[in-house]
C-alpha cells in the first residue's frame, strides 16, 4: 500500500542558526537540529554575516545529515525538502537555499520554498494540536516585528508593523548598552527579575497613522540618554532596574496592540511566534489579557521560538499541500514580504 505520510526534510540558514529538522504531517516533528553560532558572534556583540555564511558553509551538511539520522529517515523516505530563501541574511540564506537546491537536483524530491517569519508563526501548530486558522499573531523577533491576521494557511494580512527597530533588536541594543553582552533578550528576561519595573518610565511610542505598528527606536534612545545622565550625574546605575523598566515599556505596548488587534478582529485565538516571544514578562502579560477577554492563547516552547528548522518543516507542508514548488532558480531574497511568493 502506498504511504500517504508527507515527510518533509526542513532546512533554515536565515541568521546565526544552522538547522535542519524532519516533520510528519506538517505537526508532529521527527528531529530537529540546530547549531547556534551565537557564542562565535558574541566577541563582536551581535552577528558578523560574513562569519555566520562560512560557519553555515561548514555545518549544514553535518546538520542535515544528522536531522535524518535522528528522525530514522533516508532521503528515499522524503516527499519535499522546505527551505527558507528569505527574509535574512543573503549570505546566510544563500547556503540553505543551495544546500536544499543541491539535493533536490540529485534525488528529483519536490523542493518548497519557506518564509521566515511564515516558519516562525507555524511553529504554533507543533504543540497547539487543535490550532487551526483563523487567529491573530504577534511575530516578535531580531528582525522583526509584525502583528498579523493569519486568515488561512499560507494567508495573511498584516495589520502591523515596526517603524524601525525589531523588538528583539532593541532588546539586543539596550543589554549591550547596560553591559549585558549578546544576546540581550535573555539576559535582560533574567535580570528584569530582580528589577523594579516602574523604577524609570521609558516612553510607549504610539504611531500617529497606524494604531497597530510599533516603533522602538525612541524607547532605546530614552534608555540611552537615561544612562548618559546617570553617567554625567555620577549616578550608580542598577543594572536590574533599567532591564526590568526598560522591558515593561516593550511588553506593555505589544500587549495593547496585540489586544486592539483580537478585538478588531473578533478571533477568540491569539498567537505569538519569534526570539522575543519566549520573554517570560510578555507570555505572563499576554495570558493574563487573553484570559481577560476570553481569548485562547498559543505559544511555542522556547526551543520553537528562537530560529529553528522544525517551524519551516511545518510551514513548509502547508505551501506544499497548496501545491507550492519551487525550480532551481529559486534564490536567497534578503527582503522578502510576508505573503509573498516569489
Ligand atoms: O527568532 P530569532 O531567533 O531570530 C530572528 O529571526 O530574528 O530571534 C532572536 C531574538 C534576539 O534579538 C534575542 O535577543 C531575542 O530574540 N530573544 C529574547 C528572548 N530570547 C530571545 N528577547 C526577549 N526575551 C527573551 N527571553
Ligand atoms: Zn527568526
Amino acid at each position: 500500500m502506498e504511504n500517504k505520510d508527507v515527510i518533509i526534510l526542513a532546512i533554515e540558514s536565515s541568521c546565526d542558526e544552522t538547522a535542519a529538522a524532519v516533520v510528519k504531517n506538517g505537526r508532529e516533528v521527527l528531529s530537529n537540529v540546530i547549531y547556534s553560532q551565537i557564542a562565535l558572534h558574541t566577541e563582536y556583540g551581535g552577528v558578523v554575516p560574513e562569519i555566520a555564511s562560512r560557519k553555515h558553509i561548514e555545518k549544514i551538511n553535518q546538520v542535515i545529515e544528522q536531522a535524518l539520522s535522528d528522525a530514522d529517515k533516508k532521503l528515499e523516505d522524503i516527499t519535499a525538502i522546505a527551505v527558507t530563501y528569505g527574509p535574512g541574511l543573503v549570505g546566510a540564506l544563500l547556503v540553505g537555499v543551495s544546500a536544499a537546491k543541491a539535493i533536490s537536483f540529485a534525488t528529483d524530491i519536490p523542493l518548497v520554498g519557506v518564509h521566515h517569519i511564515e516558519g516562525h508563526i507555524s511553529a504554533n501548530f507543533i504543540e497547539n494540536k487543535e490550532l487551526e486558522p483563523p487567529f491573530v499573531c504577534l511575530v516578535v523577533s531580531g528582525g522583526h516585528s509584525h502583528l498579523v491576521v493569519v486568515k488561512d494557511y499560507g494567508e495573511y494580512e498584516i495589520l502591523g508593523r515596526t517603524r524601525d527597530d525589531a523588538a528583539g533588536e532593541a532588546f539586543d541594543k539596550v543589554a549591550r548598552a547596560i553591559g549585558l553582552g549578546y544576546p540581550g533578550g535573555p539576559k535582560i528576561d533574567k535580570v528584569s527579575k530582580e528589577g523594579n519595573p516602574q523604577a524609570i518610565q521609558f516612553p510607549r511610542a504610539k504611531v500617529a497613522d497606524n494604531e497597530y505598528d510599533f516603533s522602538f527606536s525612541g524607547l532605546k534612545s530614552a534608555v540611552l540618554n537615561y544612562l548618559n545622565g546617570c553617567q554625567m550625574k555620577g549616578e550608580e546605575i542598577n543594572q536590574a532596574d533599567v532591564a526590568a523598566s526598560f522591558q515593561k515599556a516593550v511588553v506593555d505596548v505589544l500587549v495593547e496592540h496585540s489586544m486592539e488587534a483580537v478585538k478588531r478582529c473578533g478571533y477568540k485565538k491569539f498567537a505569538i511566534a519569534g526570539g522575543v516571544a519566549s520573554n517570560s514578562s510578555l507570555r505572563g502579560a499576554l495570558e493574563e489579557a487573553c484570559k481577560k477577554q476570553e481569548i485562547e492563547f498559543y505559544y511555542p516552547s522556547p526551543v520553537y521560538c528562537t530560529d529553528n528548522a522544525a517551524m519551516i518543516g511545518v510551514a513548509g507542508y502547508y505551501e506544499y499541500l497548496k501545491g507550492v514548488r519551487h525550480g532551481y532558480d529559486l534564490n536567497a531574497v534578503p527582503n522578502l514580504k510576508l505573503g509573498e511568493r516569489i
